[in-house]
């Protein structure tokens, strides 16, 4: 086991027994009701559908944490080929039946231990909402897993909310801090960094959508 690995584990033990498996249990739990389901209103993220509308790029794209899979359908039915997958099997396995019609590879895979020949595969990597869905120590070993899965020209998204005033949350979610998410793609090149709030967000949510391209 690498040493990567073995710290993985050993953090995840130490930190809260199981800490991502109440995933499982609420998809599973919920047993194909989306009310509580409390992320997922059907719909793909508005900063994604932007995000679409504005590029000519399209090849192969990942879906990190795909939940009940709105954005995966949404980039399939836009002309991406689409990788989706999510930790819980039961997510998986409710998007899969959800996007019948759409031609996409849907799969269990932890963030944490992806497949080896995903690196370097995937024009387009996207995560909504993950990275400030799970605990801190788990987060940081995380998070520099998604870079290295981008092709040559590739880009990558994040989208979330941001911790601007440096502030403690009881997540989940926890905001993120702009430092952080800059360390998302410190070796790729930042493209387009936009903070804003959605029509219906409190006064104090403030959403990032953050874009990085690798250059070599
Ligand atoms: C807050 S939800 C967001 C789901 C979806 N992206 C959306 O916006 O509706 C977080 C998702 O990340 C998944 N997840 C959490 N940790 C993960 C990991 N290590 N690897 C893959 N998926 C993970 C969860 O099962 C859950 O579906």
């Amino acid at each position: 086991m690498d040493e990567v690995r073995q710290n993985t584990l050993r953090i995840r033990d130490g930190v809260e027994e199981n800490s991502l498996d109440w995933f499982e249990e609420l998809y599973s739990t919920a047993n194909g009701n989306e009310y509580w389901i409390p992320w997922s209103n059907g719909e793909p993220h508005h900063f994604l559908i932007e995000w679409v509308s504005k590029t000519k790029s399209r090849g192969r794209a990942l879906v990190v944490g795909c939940g009940l899979g709105e954005d995966a359908a949404y980039l399939s039915q836009n002309g991406w080929i689409v990788t989706a997958f999510d930790i819980s099997s039961s997510a998986v396995h409710w998007a899969r039946k959800n996007y019948s019609s759409e031609n996409i590879d849907w799969q269990v895979a932890d963030l944490l231990s992806l497949p080896e020949d995903w690196i370097g595969l995937f024009d387009l990597v996207v995560e909504v909402h993950i990275l400030q869905a799970i605990p801190e120590p788990i987060r940081i070993l995380s998070a520099p897993n998604m870079a290295p899965l981008l092709a040559p020209s590739g880009q990558l998204i994040c989208i979330g909310r941001l911790n601007e005033k440096e502030e403690e949350y009881e997540g989940p979610p926890w905001p993120l801090s702009r430092d952080f998410i800059d360390s998302v793609g410190a070796d790729l090149k930042n493209v387009d960094f936009i903070k804003k709030q959605l029509p219906n967000d409190d006064p104090d949510v403030i959403r990032y959508l953050s874009v990085w391209k690798r250059e070599i």
